[in-house]
This record gives structure tokens, C-alpha cells and sequence, in this order.
């Protein structure tokens, strides 16, 4: 049912959460129009209320996407170092793309070495839940889409956390979880990163359940990046991620957007997933841009997390806490010369 907020009109895309927003040409926006800051309050209190919104027909060039990005939401997210090309436009726009960036219009397959990274992006993420401070809002930008295939899907994690049952949600309520981008990787490939690069991303702290500071509802905050949770045996935590996983991303959970080139889709990365869909890329061009806004600050503190024995091969020595060691003679001795 599509109703009226303010000067936008607002239809729903699921039942759970997500909306398609009319109304607005956001590259048009002037920070020196007052009707433009009430428009722009508008949308960001739908943000809060639906978490993912659909717009369509926004003709957004890369310079002005990292302009009103910045300028309305502010700073932006720099990306991390990959062997992939998606940062070769700006460290501040991610390039999802298979047509090589040579310039010589072929496109790149999936067996292409630059797609291998990029494939990680069809798995149930929340962007940059990797990093210390995770990604507040993702803003994608559709310029060129194929003919089927390459939707990209969405799940609440506050509907899912609202669904489980209340003994599991008390369960997980203070939980922390190590996420990382080596660990999510790695599952997809090895080598796609050098290692300094590798060195750039160590695990970082965050908590299992986020709450939005403006209403108030909890949310998961789980997905690929996730890896385990502490204080809890390995195992038995990759099993309770996964099966987490599963219950919020059932097919009736799903919101699937249908790309039109012009199309903006912006995400609230704090409470919802998302994943990319495959497509013919050997035939078919697929270009998206996307900004990314930084968060607001860690989800828990300190940061830095422990090294366990599951990090070996994974992540290079040296990166995060090491473990408290149980003092020995022979440490003992070193430590009193
Ligand atoms: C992203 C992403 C998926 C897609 O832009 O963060 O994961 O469908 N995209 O391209
Ligand atoms: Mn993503």
C-alpha cells in the first residue's frame, strides 16, 4: 500500500521491512535549500523505519554520488586493499563491475582473477562488518544491469532477531563476535590479498545483537564476515552462526531488488544483509557503484581481538591480542634479565 510521508510517496517492498521512495532526485539536493534539508530528514527517518529504500531514477555520476554522500550523510568509508580492481576509481567508490577496467570493453567471467574477489559479494554480508568501526549506510548506484540474474537480496536482522525464540535471543543478548575479512574470504578463495594488505585487516570485536540508537529495536548483526563467538567453544559457535544465518535468510524473509540502471538503493548495514546474485558475466555488463557512509563508532570495546589457534593459516602472526600466557620457569627467567 503506498502512502504519503511528507512530499515522498512510500510504498512498501515486503512485508518485513524495505520501501521504494518516490518523490526526490537526490543528485538535485542543494545543501543551500531549507526544503531540501526537510526532504533529506524525511528520508533518513524512513532509513530508520524500513532500513532498506528503493529509488528509482536517480542519474547519479560518480563524482556527484561521493559528493552528496558526503556532503548529506557524512564521512565516507575508504576501501580496503584487495587484489581485486574495485577501488580503482576512487578509494571512496567501490567499482562492482565486469567490464575490464583496460578500457578495451571486454568482460570479465567468473574464472576472471579480478571477479574472484568480488564473488565474495554473494554471500549474506553487512558491508565492512570487519572493520573496528562498522559501515553505517551503503548507497548502490545501478548504471548498467543484464537482461536476468544479478539482483541483489536483503534480509532484516531485526525481524530476525524479533522472530527467535525468547530463550535463544536472552542467550545471545551480550554475546561478541570476531568477524573478519580474511576469515569470509578465505572461504571463497586463497591469495586475494597481499600481505600487507592482509596486515591492514586484522579480526575486530562486535556485538551479536545491535540496537538502533533513534527507535530503540534490537537487531542481529551476523553474516559472512562473522567467525566465531568468544567465550564459547569454536565449534559449537560456528554451528549457532550458522543456524542463525538460516533462520533469518528462509526465502520468505527476502526481499529481492530487480535492478533498473538509474536505480539507488540505499541499506542500513547496522540491521539488515545482503548479497549479490550471479548472472551470465561472460556475455552481459553489470555495473554498480556504490559509497559507502562510515559508522557511528565500535559496536563493542576494546576492538582488538584475541588470537586462538583458529587463526592459524588465516591470519598472519603478529595481528591482534596474543593470548595471556601462562607464566613458565623459563619465561620467568627471560623476563628477569
Ligand atoms: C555491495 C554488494 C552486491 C551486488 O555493493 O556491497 O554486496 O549485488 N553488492 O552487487
Ligand atoms: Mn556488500
Amino acid at each position: 500500500m503506498t502512502e504519503q510521508a511528507g512530499r515522498l510517496t512510500v510504498t512498501p517492498v515486503h512485508s518485513h521491512f524495505g520501501a521504494r521512495v518516490e518523490g526526490i532526485h537526490l543528485p538535485d539536493l542543494s545543501k543551500d535549500d531549507p526544503a531540501a534539508k526537510e526532504l533529506f530528514d524525511e528520508l533518513v527517518a524512513l532509513q530508520q523505519e524500513y532500513s532498506v529504500l528503493v529509488l528509482p531514477d536517480q542519474r547519479f555520476v560518480d563524482e556527484r554520488q561521493m559528493e552528496f554522500t558526503k556532503e548529506w550523510y557524512g564521512p565516507l568509508e575508504t576501501q580496503v586493499g584487495t587484489i581485486g580492481t574495485e577501488a580503482r576509481l576512487h578509494p571512496n567508490l567501490a567499482d562492482w563491475s565486469n567490464v575490464d577496467p583496460e578500457g578495451n570493453g571486454k568482460l570479465l567471467s567468473w574464472s576472471d582473477q579480478r571477479m574472484i574477489y568480488q564473488s565474495g559479494n554473494q554471500v549474506w554480508h553487512s558491508d565492512s562488518s570487519y572493520k573496528p568501526v562498522p559501515a553505517k549506510y551503503s548507497l548502490l548506484s545501478a548504471r548498467e544491469v543484464p537482461p536476468s540474474g544479478g539482483e541483489t537480496q536483503f534480509v532484516s536482522q531485526r525481524h530476525g532477531y524479533e522472530t527467535l525464540p525468547e530463550s535463544l535471543r536472552r542467550e545471545l543478548d551480550d554475546r561478541i563476535v570476531v568477524h573478519s575479512l580474511l576469515y569470509s574470504r578465505s572461504i571463497v578463495a586463497k591469495g586475494l590479498f597481499r600481505p600487507e594488505q592482509e596486515r591492514a585487516i586484522p579480526p575486530t570485536r562486535q556485538s551479536l545483537v545491535r540496537t538502533n540508537p533513534v527507535n530503540g529495536r534490537k537487531g542481529l548483526f551476523i553474516g559472512a564476515h562473522a567467525w566465531y563467538i568468544e567465550d564459547m567453544p569454536y565449534q559449537e559457535s560456528r554451528a549457532l552462526l550458522d543456524d542463525l544465518l538460516a533462520r533469518i535468510t528462509t526465502d520468505d524473509c527476502v526481499y529481492e531488488h530487480r535492478w533498473t540502471p538509474g536505480d539507488l538503493v540505499i541499506w542500513d548495514n547496522r540491521c539488515v544483509l545482503h548479497r549479490g546474485r550471479t548472472w551470465d558475466a561472460a556475455r552481459h555488463r553489470r555495473v554498480l557503484r556504490r559509497t559507502t557512509v562510515a559508522g557511528d563508532g565500535p559496536t563493542a570495546e576494546p576492538t582488538m581481538a584475541t588470537r586462538t589457534p583458529e587463526w592459524d593459516g588465516i591470519v598472519p602472526e603478529g595481528l591482534g591480542v596474543e593470548p595471556a600466557e601462562v607464566p613458565t620457569a623459563a619465561a620467568d627467567e627471560v623476563s628477569a634479565r
